[in-house]
This record gives C-alpha cells, structure tokens and sequence, in this order.
C-alpha cells in the first residue's frame, strides 16, 4: 500500500503561483488522466475505508471535486452517495451550514431526507487543506441528525493543520 501511495503521488502535478500568487496548487485532475492510476487510487480508497470506517452506512461528497471519489466510493462500498452541495442547487427541504472562507463566507446545503436519524456518514473531499470545508461537511451532516463516523480525503496540505479544526477521525491517502 505505501509503495501503491508512493507511485500515485507522483501523478499530482505541482503549479506554482495558481491561483495566486505564492500558491503551489497540487493538481488532482492529472491523476485522473490515468486510467491506471485512477483504478489504483480507487482501490486504494475502498482499502482505508473498509479497514477503518467499516460502519459506515452512506457516503457523502463534498461539491464539487468530492463527487468524483465519494461516487466511486459509494459504488465499490454498495453504500448510498449524497451530495453536499453549495447553495441553490438542491432541491426540497434543506439543512444548511454557513462556513468561512479565507475572504467572506460560504454556505453548504444537504437534502433532508438524505440523513436519517443516527445515519453513519463517510465523508469524502479531494483536498484537506485549512479544514473550513471539511469542518463545515461535518457540522452539516451532525446537524441533520448524522453521525460522522469518518473523513476520508485524496491530499492533504499538512503545514496547514486542518486536520486540528475535525474532531472526527480524518484519513488522508496522500501527504503534501
Ligand atoms: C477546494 C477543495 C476542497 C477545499 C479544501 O474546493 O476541493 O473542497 O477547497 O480547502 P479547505 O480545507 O481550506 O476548506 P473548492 O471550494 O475550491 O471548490 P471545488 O471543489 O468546487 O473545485
Ligand atoms: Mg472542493
């Protein structure tokens, strides 16, 4: 698994100074572009979360580039997927959660009747970076009557110690 970790890892191309300047923007998309690669990361997903998040009862994606590896996930997992998403965009009735951003603030929606009364969630994002999203996904679906039983996230930008702000267990694939 290290090795497997070790070799996707080098399918993340870098961008220096995107999308300002001073940021060195980690480029998930490039390892999408390989089949193979992809097929492995998946593997890889349905390995952590069978071994450490095996109660889980649905997953839920974060919007928008948690959709692409909580799907997946839900597929191999036989679980239901549900999407987070951010405002407007879902509809009936819906919980929301207002989070901050580096500059204003944010809002995530869910459906209601996604999240049954003590339903034990996977949560999936592509990135953990300053944790505001994944706090925020955490919060939303506790608020709904959830309950988080795991956070599973492809990188995560480890100076940035967002992993500090999640109370429930984060598993991250690969380190940055
Ligand atoms: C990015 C990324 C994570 C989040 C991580 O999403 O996909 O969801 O930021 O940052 P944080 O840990 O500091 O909250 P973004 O909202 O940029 O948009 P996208 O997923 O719709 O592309
Ligand atoms: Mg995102």
């Amino acid at each position: 698994m290290e090795k497997k970790l070790q070799e996707l890892k080098e399918y993340i191309s870098s961008y220096p100074d995107f999308p300002k300047p001073g940021i060195l923007f980690r480029d998930m998309f490039s390892l999408l572009r390989n089949p193979n690669a992809f097929k492995d990361l998946r593997d890889v997903m349905v390995e952590i979360s069978k071994r450490n998040i095996p109660d889980a009862q649905a997953v839920v994606g974060l919007e928008s580039r948690g959709f692409l590896f909580g799907s997946v996930l839900a597929i191999e997992l036989g679980l239901p997927f549900v999407p987070i998403r951010k405002p407007g965009k879902l509809p009936g009735e819906l919980n929301k959660v207002t989070y901050q951003l580096e500059y204003g603030t944010d809002t995530f929606e869910i459906q209601k009747d996604a999240v049954t009364p003590g339903l034990k969630v996977l949560l999936v994002d592509d990135l953990l970076a300053t944790g505001g999203s994944l706090k925020a996904g955490c919060q939303l679906i506790e608020e709904s009557g959830g309950v988080v039983a795991g956070c599973l996230v492809i990188m995560e930008l480890v100076d940035l110690r967002g992993r500090d702000k999640i109370s429930q267990p984060v598993f991250s694939l690969l380190e940055f």
